[in-house]
């Protein structure tokens, strides 16, 4: 059932144009000005208005006007007693959708309300339709958020997991890569990498010495000098941890980072012997990340170091070992910011 108002000034009009409507079923309401119009609408959003433009106080194509300023959907019909072009084109240009002229025959009233209608369903339907699809984009959305935040966290129990497999096997080194992986970070976000490389990098950091699940376990908790085999065998932990890393669907990046970061700005590190040129610089804040975080560090063979050693160390080196922004970062980072390693598990954002 339809809604329909009339608003006109003359009772007789108000009362025959209502009449004309009834038999059809609509619901039909009536307003002797546009004030009363007004609050009528409001209260029951009205599929189609009829209004006769001249009226006491405020006149129709005002109330046309109030009307659209809120509701573009509701078809309006002006009538009007001056028929003249002038006036339809006015209240066209108003937001009317149709125009009678008086007096109002009602063979043509009836067919220009019937076809305000079924515009006005038209539009009922598209609107619905409009709804429907925004409530179905807000569930869809919502189910991705909530399956990417339960991807997430099962990727990072699995990179927390790896982490914790090599400190199984090489109790030494507890923590060992996460202080690495948040040394790396820090130093990252001090040289403005964008955020993306920062939370590779910390993942790199945290897995970086997953290919000594190779290694035996004996030769990695060894307290004395190693032979020189056995020197060989730890070496090979970046490439077999890279040839791990390649097989699951991680960005390059983070295989190649790990690939890196026993490599030496002037070619002397290994396995590949890359130098500062083919060093990527994610890689080489990995390696001063590595370096000062060992040194500073208890080992089986030897005490730790302490912060200042470390600072040495990349200091004497920087231009050929390491590379000098990357430690003039790491520097800063220790002497004027004052920064504490830091052995907690900080959340990881997983690429997806
Ligand atoms: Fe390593």
């Amino acid at each position: 059932m339809a809604r329909i108002l009339i608003v006109d000034d003359e009772r007789s009009i108000r009362v025959t144009l209502c009449e004309f409507l009834r038999p059809d079923g609509h619901h039909c309401d009536a307003a002797a000005d546009a004030d009363e119009a007004l609050t009528l609408h409001e209260r029951n959003a009205y599929d189609v208005i009829v209004s006769d433009i001249i009226m006491p106080r405020t006149t129709g194509i005002q109330l046309l006007e109030q009307v659209r300023k809120q509701d573009a959907a509701t078809q309006i019909i002006i009538m009007t007693g001056e028929p003249t072009v002038d006036t339809a084109v006015l209240a066209v240009q108003k937001g009317a959708n149709d125009y009678l002229t008086k007096p109002i025959r009602k063979d043509a009233f009836l067919k220009t309300v019937q076809n305000a209608l079924k515009v006005k369903q038209l539009i009922n339907e598209k609107q619905a339709l409009e709804a429907e699809n925004r409530r179905y984009q807000k569930d869809l959305e919502e189910t991705i958020e909530r399956r990417t935040g339960e991807l997430q966290k099962n990727m990072q129990g699995v990179i927390y997991l790896l982490s914790s497999v090599v400190e199984v096997r090489d109790p030494y080194t507890a923590g060992h890569q996460r202080r690495v992986g948040n040394l790396a970070v820090k130093i990252a976000e001090k040289m403005n990498l964008d955020k993306q490389s920062i939370d590779y990098l910390r993942i790199s950091g945290y897995i970086h010495d997953i290919g000594k699940i190779v290694i035996p376990a004996e030769i990695l908790t060894k307290p004395g000098d190693l032979s020189q085999l056995e020197m060989e065998m730890i070496k090979l932990h970046p490439s077999k941890g890279y040839e791990m890393l390649a097989k699951v669907n991680l960005p390059d990046v983070i295989a190649e980072t790990i690939y890196q970061h026993h490599e030496r700005c002037d070619g002397s590190g290994y396995p590949r012997g890359l130098d500062k040129s083919t060093l990527s610089r994610e890689s080489k804040i990995l390696i001063v990340a590595d370096v000062v975080e060992a040194m500073m560090s208890h080992r089986p063979y030897r005490p730790a170091r302490g912060l200042m050693a470390a600072i040495g160390e990349i200091r004497e080196n920087a231009g050929r070992l390491y590379d000098i922004e990357v430690v003039e970062a790491c520097c800063d980072l220790f002497l004027n910011d004052n920064y504490e390693i830091d052995e907690r598990e900080h959340p990881i954002l997983f690429p997806l």
